[in-house]
């Protein structure tokens, strides 16, 4: 365990730590371009050099073991006129096309070159030009001449996916990254590269254009496509979500999230059911609030508790599901079932993505639903949105007397019921889902919910008031009667459910 000295600071680091590893524990911030925490060591950008006393020459500090006694100067005179002539080396083929550029506003060579440099260049020759838009794959589009080589997007792919699919060829500055002949950057977590990309060589084709991102504004979430309940940022603006983002939880995703969950969120933005909607005379058309409420207690007090079902989702929150069984409990209907995404075999690795394509499985299951299995017979059905294709094909099948349902989307499900209320998105209401680990994870609200949007546990106190049976919920309270937590419990990395036997 040696003991070094980095800016006045003593510090006792683990055997084997590098400097610049051990200056991050001491809270002490040295720029970079080619170090990241989960890949190996590059070495290449020079921008982490430090001066090392005794030491004849600077040295770069993540490539570098602390040892016994050492004293390390990260800010001095002489590192700052480095790092200065490290810029300005970086930056002599650079297009500086920042108005133009998507990564302006997160830019780490922006960023930098606003901390040490300031100066124009002394680079009076013609810079190299490179191809400006090299398609890489399907997601990700490739800006060669903003590219200054740190070589973490070929590192990603080859120690975290095993996929390999990118090089560097040429030398000296004519070096262009790219892919191996007959490849393409179309790995299930390419999108990764394009957030360890430090400048804007790398974007991601869905976002570029899109916004810029100083406009954004963002909240901590949970992706909804898998199990593993990759935590996230949602970024917002002008009632929008225009990408999610990833963010760190050591204990599930690190700091990495698949494409495909990281490209779920225009289920926020497209086809939703804003107002009430009556079937009348097979046709399901607008209503008024107090319409559709009639219409739900006219069905549901037209029969006892027994000739009711109430079917949660592994698609919504806890705290949805648990406001739908503290519904049966006032109204006294006790078959609880829930609807789920079907597995998907094909699709789960040993990594992130899970074959259950659903956030909330283990939540649902916690409160004691069962799987969907039926049995509706002449009943009447209040359900939460999340039925697969079976599910429906089998509730077709079976015919209820009256299907209701709290839909965030227009689609299959809305197309058999006989009520829809519009229920809100996770994005837009504050809740949490227990993923594959038994742990609750909190999500935020992005967005206020449009037209006549509410989330579903408001809808279902709205429901008990027309039935004469109040109902007074909050997000807080469900999540405390149902699993035993609040919202501050969950931190930012989430709580592990105590086991209940
Ligand atoms: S594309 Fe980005 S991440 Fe890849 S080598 Fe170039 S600068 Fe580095
Ligand atoms: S692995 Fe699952 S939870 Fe993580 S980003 Fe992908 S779909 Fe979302
Ligand atoms: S971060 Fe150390 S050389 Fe690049």
């Amino acid at each position: 365990m040696p003991k070094l000295t980095i800016d006045g600071k003593e510090i006792e680091v683990a055997d084997g730590t590098t400097v610049f590893e051990a200056a991050r524990q001491a809270d002490i911030s040295i720029p970079h371009f080619c170090y990241h925490p989960k890949l190996s060591i590059a070495g290449n950008c020079r921008m982490c050099l430090v001066d090392i006393e005794k030491m004849p020459k600077p040295a770069i500090s993540c490539n570098t073991v602390a040892n016994e006694g050492m004293v390390v100067n990260t800010k001095t005179e002489k590192v700052k006129e480095l790092q200065k002539s490290v810029l300005e080396f970086i930056l002599i083929n650079h297009p500086i096309d920042c108005p133009v550029c998507d990564q302006a506003g997160e830019c780490k060579l922006q960023e930098f070159y606003m901390d040490y440099t300031m100066t124009d260049s002394e680079f009076h020759e013609e810079k190299v030009k490179k191809p400006k838009k090299v398609d890489l794959g399907p997601n990700v589009m490739l800006d060669d001449e903003r590219c200054i080589l740190c070589s973490r997007c070929i590192r990603f792919c080859d120690e975290i996916t095993h996929t390999s699919e990118l090089c560097f060829s040429e030398r000296g500055d004519r070096s262009t990254l790219t892919t191996f002949p007959g490849k393409q950057l179309d790995n299930k977590y390419s999108l990764n590269t394009v957030d360890i990309c430090p400048v804007g060589a790398l974007t991601s084709k869905p976002f570029r254009f899109q916004k810029r991102v100083w406009f954004l504004k963002h909240v901590p979430s949970v992706c909804s496509g898998c199990a593993t309940g990759c935590n996230i940022y949602m970024d917002y603006d002008d009632g929008k979500v225009w990408r999610y983002r990833t963010r760190d939880n050591e204990s599930v995703n690190q700091c990495w999230t698949c494409d495909a969950g990281r490209l779920s969120y225009p289920l926020h933005n497209e086809k939703r059911v804003t107002r009430p909607m009556v079937r009348k005379n097979g046709v399901l058309e607008y209503s008024t609030i107090s319409d559709a409420l009639g219409e739900i207690a006219r069905a549901l007090s037209s029969l006892g508790g027994d000739e009711a079902v109430l079917v949660g989702s592994a698609q919504e929150s806890n705290e949805n599901n648990m406001a739908l069984k503290k519904f049966g409990q006032t109204c006294q209907i006790k078959d609880l079932q829930y609807s789920a995404k079907p597995k998907d075999d094909a699709d789960a690795d040993n990594f992130l993505i899970k074959a259950d394509k659903n956030p909330n499985r283990a939540g649902v299951q916690h409160l004691g639903y069962q799987e969907f299995h039926g049995g509706i017979g002449v009943k009447v059905v209040l359900a939460l949105e999340g039925f697969s294709e079976t599910h429906l094909s089998q509730l077709r099948e079976e015919g209820p007397v009256a299907f209701i349902l709290l839909a965030t989307h227009l689609g299959p499900e809305t197309e058999l019921a006989d009520v829809v209320l519009p229920a809100a998105t996770f994005g837009e209401q504050e809740g949490s889902f227990t993923n594959f680990q038994n742990r609750v994870q909190k999500f935020e609200a992005a967005l206020i919910p449009q037209g006549m949007v509410l989330p579903a546990w408001k809808w279902l106190e709205k429901i008990a008031q027309e039935l004469k049976q109040p109902l007074q919920l909050s997000a807080e309270a469900l999540l405390q009667e149902g699993f035993g937590l609040k919202f501050a419990d969950l931190g930012t990395e989430g709580k592990i459910l105590e086991s209940k036997n």
